[in-house]
């Protein structure tokens, strides 16, 4: 919706956040390559999944130079470095699994992964925002941003599927972008008591939730549950909560004491965080600690943009304040169709963690010869059951949360007081009850 125009003083722009116009939290067109003097790191990060398999990969890495990283000049360059320095990481910590961690990352690669972090104000981590937000490309660079044009710049042991986890999520990031966008007229139009122009905003927010899951639907045509869980889920795991690396993790010449980091996980994202806020969800106890934590997994200004938009009058107060019907109607959806998200990221999160965990204690009790696939479920780390590569329990976690959201709605409370219920907003309240998976 463009208010340009019809309301000049605007209370915040995008751009002031580092949030792109067409691509929301993704950064536009990454680098795919650093200046040549980084070479050394670029000819290892490129060939990751083979260096692992034939583990060979912690050996590579101490024989590689200790490099300055000063040469680093733009954002852009520090972002792939930082891609490029946390995805070896990983794979070194985790090249022979949970078993044979280590306990020290050698300063080859603890230094300039700590430096270049520290100037991007992000942790010496792989995060969501290096995974999914930085490491993609265009096959043909006028062609559809889609799965059949879209490449990962670096990747990690699970061929297909680790391709399809990463970019699946970049295009449900993608598809949040009108509904982050309209975010700036909710506020504005809070900011000049407009009614009609909130609840055309929060119309865009509800289809882009749905444009979201629709994107995630795509998860399960593109990743194998027990690759997943069997090979990928290991090189996300964090050195925080988690019990096969218990101390966490030396960072030579950094800091002689170990530091712990949570995982890459799409709690990162920040767009529904900021779906979250601007409807007014409150996260309580250790499901809302664990998402504050996650904050600090974004990039410092995205961050901000979060924290900027609960600064803002509430919007549900607004919502409750004029209760108007159109407007209550385009916040409950809003409310539903994150319920529905949510849901389908439950049933998704059984799919690729609850089931193959169950199947993998089953396989180990029972050892007879299985197939290959079998084989990488009963492989798979013990020590991430129950949890999350973030360190969350899961699916008690992950329903709080949902809970949570649903308590928002406005036309549990008011009960008809305020607001006068029509059919399709019984039929809203209807769905989120039924939405609810148990
Ligand atoms: C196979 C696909 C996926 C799996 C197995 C998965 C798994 C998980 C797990 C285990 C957690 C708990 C936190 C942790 O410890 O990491 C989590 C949280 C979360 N994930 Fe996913 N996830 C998947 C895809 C996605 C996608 C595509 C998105 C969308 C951006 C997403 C967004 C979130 C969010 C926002 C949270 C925090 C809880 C919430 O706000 O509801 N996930 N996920």
């Amino acid at each position: 919706m463009d208010t340009k125009g019809k309301y000049t003083e605007t209370p915040m722009s995008l751009k002031q956040f580092h949030i792109s116009e067409d691509y929301g939290f993704i950064l536009p067109e990454p680098l795919n390559d650093l200046p040549l003097y980084y070479k050394p790191w670029m000819d290892i990060a490129r060939i990751m999944p083979e260096l692992i398999c034939s583990h060979s990969l912690r050996l590579r890495i101490h024989n590689m130079p200790l490099l300055e990283t000063h040469l680093l000049r733009t954002h852009r360059e520090l972002g792939l470095a930082h891609l490029v320095l946390s995805m070896m990481t990983m794979g070194y910590v985790w090249q022979e699994g949970e078993r044979e961690t280590v306990n020290m990352l050698p300063r080859s690669l603890s230094v300039p992964l700590c430096e270049v972090s520290q100037r991007l104000g992000l942790p010496p981590i792989l995060i969501h925002a290096d995974t999914v937000l930085a490491n993609w490309r265009k096959r043909d660079p006028d062609g559809p941003f889609s799965m059949e044009n879209l490449e990962l710049l670096l990747t990690l042991p699970g061929g297909e599927s680790v391709r399809g986890f990463f970019l699946v999520t970049l295009l449900v990031e993608l598809a949040g972008v009108p509904g982050l966008k309209s975010i700036l007229d909710v506020i504005n139009g809070i900011h000049y008591n407009d009614v009609a122009m909130v609840t055309k905003a929060l119309d865009v927010v509800s289809q882009a939730i749905d444009s979201m899951k629709q994107a995630f639907k795509l998860m399960h045509e593109y990743v194998d549950p027990s690759i997943f869980y069997g090979i990928i889920r290991i090189y996300l795991s964090g050195w925080k909560d988690n019990p096969s690396m218990p101390e966490g993790l030396v960072y030579e010449g950094v800091q002689e004491k170990p530091m712990e980091f949570s995982g890459g996980s799409a709690a990162q994202s920040s767009i529904l965080h900021c779906f979250d806020e601007l409807l007014g969800v409150q996260h309580e106890g250790s499901s809302g600690a664990f998402l504050r934590r996650m904050k600090d997994y974004m990039p410092p200004p995205h961050k901000h943009f979060i924290e900027n938009i609960s600064s803002h009058p509430s919007l549900r107060s607004f919502v409750l304040q004029q209760a108007d019907e159109g407007l209550t109607h385009a916040f409950e959806l809003c409310v539903a169709r994150l319920v529905d998200f949510r849901n389908f990221h439950i049933n998704t999160v059984t799919r690729y963690i609850t089931i193959p965990a169950s199947r993998a204690k089953q396989l180990r009790a029972n050892k007879q010869g299985m197939t290959e696939e079998l084989d990488a479920i009963r492989r798979a780390p013990t020590a991430l059951e129950e949890r999350g590569t973030g360190g969350s329990g899961i699916i008690t976690f992950l329903k709080t949360v949902r809970d949570e959201t649903k308590e928002i709605s406005i036309v549990q409370c008011t009960n008809g007081n305020q607001v006068l219920l029509d059919r399709s907003m019984a039929e809203i309240q209807k769905a989120v009850s039924e939405l609810t998976t148990e």
